[in-house]
Formats: C-alpha cells, structure tokens, sequence
C-alpha cells in the first residue's frame, strides 16, 4: 500500500467512498493533546498542505503501546489507519490501526520549534528548522508558485530563458558593489559574483529577439535594511522594439497574471498569513491586479516633494536620487498606490540607458509599492555607440573592457528594452511580510552567513 499525502487525503469529496477506508500516511507531529476519556488527538503535517490530519488514538491501542505516550511535537511517524468523518465538525479524521514512530527527539526541551508562537527574529536563528513553522511554511509555498508562474508567463509568451552567468567580469550597474573572487590566476583577470545578468542578455535579445532569466544575484552593499540582501533572485528581461511604455505593461501584466494564480492556488496559506492582520487579503493582492498604477515623471515627483520639503529629512533638489523615505511618503501618504516613476536624471542611472531628447533624463522605469518601495527596475538602452561610449566617458567606464557590448551596437543594432524584478522584494509584498529575510530559504546579509 502506498502513503497517501495530507493533501490529497483533504481534498478528496467523495465522503461516502472513503468511510472505513484504510490508508497509510506519515509525517511530523505537530501538537499532540491526550483526552480525559483516554484518547489521544496527534495533529500530524507532512508538508502537502498547510492544515494537518487528525489522528486518533484510542484506549485499547494505548494500553497495548505504552510508547505512544512519550511521543511529542516534531517527532515523525508513520501510520497505518481508517478514515472516519468526526461528526461534529465533519472533518475527515484517522483511527489508528498501526503507528510506528520513525524519528524521535531525545531532549525535547532543546527541540527549538515548540508548538508555541515563535517571533520570526527567533525562527532565523533556527534557520535549517524554521520551515516546519506554518509561517516559513506558506511563505517558501507562495515564493515556489511565484516562480513557477513567472517562467510560464514568459514561456506562454514564446520568451527563450538565457541562464546568464554567475560569475563575471564586468560591473553591469556601475555603482552596486561586487563579491570578488579571490582565485585571481584561474581567469587571468579580476572576476566577480555578477550583480544583473542583463548585460549577457542583451546579447541573446540582439538575436533571439525576447529573452529572460531568473537566477541569483549578488550585492556587497553593506545595507542592513529589512528590503537589502546579499544574495537575492532577480527575474531579467530582454525585449527588441520595446519601448518604455510597452515594458511597463508587460510588468503589469506579469504581475497580475502571477498574482491571480497565487490567489488561486495558494489560498489556504495566504489565509494563514492575513489571518492576524486588519488587511483584506484580496482588496490588498487586487491593488497589483487591477490597473491603477500612478504613472509619474521624475520631474512632476520632485515639484510635489518640494511643497512639502519640510516633511523630509534631506533637501529636496533636482537630481538627487528617490530614497527609502520618499518611496513610503509617495506610496503610503500622497498617491497611497503603487507607482511607476518614469524619466530620471542620467546622473543616478547607470550607462546603458537610453538618453531622453532632454538630454538630462534618460527613459527609464521604476515600479513602487507602499510598504516594500521598488520592486522593478527598468529601461530602454542606449542602442546609439556613439552616445553609449559619451556616457561610458561620463561616467568612467573603461570601453575597452565591455567591447563586446558596444560590438552589439556595432553590428546591426536594434532598439531593445528590459527590466529587473526583485522577487523577495514582490514577496514581502505578497505575504505581507516585513522583513525580506524571512521570504528566502537562506537569506545572506552582513555578518550573518550560519547557515
Ligand atoms: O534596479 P536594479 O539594480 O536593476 C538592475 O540590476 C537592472 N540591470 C535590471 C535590468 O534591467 N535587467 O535591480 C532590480 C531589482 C530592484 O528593483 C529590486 O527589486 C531588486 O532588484 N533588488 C534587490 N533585492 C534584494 N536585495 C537587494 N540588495 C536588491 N537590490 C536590488
Ligand atoms: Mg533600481
């Protein structure tokens, strides 16, 4: 007889069918409660569904396993049992035939994880245990549909997946700061730990014509913010004749038609995170869904943060760049939307985007959300040579040493597009959670690399 999941066990209808039925499941205790009348109730999760199975243990087996009554909250078991249907709440429940214990925990008052709420500052001290938490649990399950449904987007959408290196030679975003390899010799020159794939894109864009990837990427910045990793998952895109505006609405639409599919299938743990919030889950997941991003020029943001230049901490001028605070004020007290600033100084954007014919701004997107700030970065690339190597001068990048991508605009150059989205950054948005270290399975930031 094979195991049958938790999940699957919840999702079959049919009750009649499977009354008296026998099965045989496995899995974690989660809390496990002994009754006056000498019965013991197990709660027992095996990782398919966030709601666990009732087992019931009666008098007559107990007497004849006194084992039973050591068992405790994360000790796995298998088990052979009969379905029954609990009258009063019509839940399907387990009466036990067979259970025999596969792993237990010797010092259970060490066991980390007790069935008690615990902070999620404490679980990321436990990181190789915090997935048997129904927080860590839903989380990794919502960030696995996000995934899923960003590859088919792009895949329905007829887009190549390049998978772009890790390792790499050239700073693609000018300013970010790089991992560096120490193992100097094996390539003959410096080598870093890339921090965008886009450059290696654009070269399969100039060919295949629609591209992307989802893979790591690293930033040394030393920021301890709730928002900054070391290591986080950046989903990338390449586009030809793209422009700007087509860009932004294919992020919108990559955003909503994962969302929808998140609502659809991870109901039950979306559930479980709103349940201790005031925030309507589906008013909040729908302000992504339905189309009412503000839409907004670099320009116009700086005239209304002007008039109310008292509020902020630094001056507000022309050309400094949209910080922290400024993304909460715009999303969270002026537009109390997400927003998609578009056109900023070529001064605080990197080389490769596209000049405005202002020849001050270049055309370029940012998506906003209140809470989690920018989440897409995006712009039309500079396909001119000869302005791409005046802004390379600008900004002293060595054209040498990125010949190959100034080989793309020497050979049959074409008007392209991309953006960047940060996935954890999405996520926290998804889930709610205010801390982008506890929407990836093994965050790394500064001084913290236990696990
Ligand atoms: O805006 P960024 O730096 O854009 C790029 O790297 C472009 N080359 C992307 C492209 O056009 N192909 O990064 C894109 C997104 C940001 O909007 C943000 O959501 C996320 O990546 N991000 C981070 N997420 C977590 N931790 C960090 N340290 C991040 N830095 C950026
Ligand atoms: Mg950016």
């Amino acid at each position: 007889m094979k195991y049958i999941s938790i999940n699957k066990l919840h999702k079959i209808n049919n009750i009649k069918n499977i009354k008296n039925k026998i099965i045989k499941i496995y899995g974690w205790v989660k809390t496990i409660r002994y009754s006056k009348i000498n019965i013991f109730f197990i709660d027992l999760k095996d990782g398919s569904s966030i709601k666990p199975i009732q087992i019931i243990l009666k008098k007559k087996y107990i007497k004849k396993n006194k084992k039973i009554y050591k068992i405790k909250t994360g000790w796995s078991i298998k088990i052979k049992g009969k379905i029954k249907i609990n009258k009063n709440n019509n839940k399907k429940e387990i009466h036990i035939i067979k259970i025999k214990i596969l792993g237990k925990i010797n010092k259970q008052k060490k066991y980390p994880i007790s069935p008690k709420y615990h902070s999620l500052e404490y679980l990321r001290k436990n990181l190789h245990l915090r997935s048997r938490t129904y927080v860590i649990e839903s989380i990794i399950k919502i960030r696995n549909t996000l995934i899923y449904y960003l590859h088919k987007y792009f895949q329905k959408k007829n887009f190549y997946l390049i998978t772009t290196p890790i390792i790499t030679s050239l700073d693609t975003e000018g300013s970010s700061k790089m991992f560096e390899i120490k193992n100097k010799n094996f390539f003959n020159k410096k080598s870093y730990l890339t921090v965008s794939g886009q450059l290696n894109l654009e070269t399969y864009a100039c060919s295949l014509s629609k591209v992307y990837n989802i893979g790591p990427i690293f930033r040394a910045e030393n920021s301890n913010t709730n928002k900054h990793l070391a290591e986080f998952l950046m989903l990338e895109t390449e586009i030809v004749l793209a422009k700007i505006n087509k860009i932004i609405k294919i992020s919108k639409n990559m955003l909503s038609y994962c969302i929808k599919n998140i609502i659809k299938k991870n109901n039950e743990d979306l559930e479980f995170l709103f349940k201790y919030t005031k925030i309507k889950k589906n008013d909040y997941l729908f302000n992504l869904i339905n189309k009412k991003f503000i839409k907004i020029k670099y320009n116009k943001i700086i005239k209304i943060l002007k008039k109310k230049e008292k509020i902020f901490k630094e001056n507000i001028i022309w050309g400094m760049d949209i910080s922290s605070e400024i993304e909460t004020y715009l999303t969270q007290k002026y537009f109390k939307l997400p927003i998609i600033i578009i056109n900023y100084p070529k001064k605080i954007k990197p080389f490769y985007m596209k000049l405005n014919k202002d020849n001050k701004t270049v055309s370029c997107m940012d998506i906003i959300l209140p809470n989690v700030g920018e989440i897409i970065g995006g712009s039309e690339r500079e396909n001119n040579i000869k302005l791409l190597d005046i802004n390379m001068k600008k900004k002293n990048i060595k054209k040498k040493k990125y010949w190959w991508y100034r080989d793309l605009r020497k050979y049959g150059t074409i008007p392209h597009s991309g953006f960047g989205l940060g996935i954890e950054r999405l996520l926290m948005y998804i889930t709610n959670i205010k801390n982008i270290r506890d929407v990836i399975p093994f965050p790394r930031y500064p001084k913290y690399i236990n696990f």
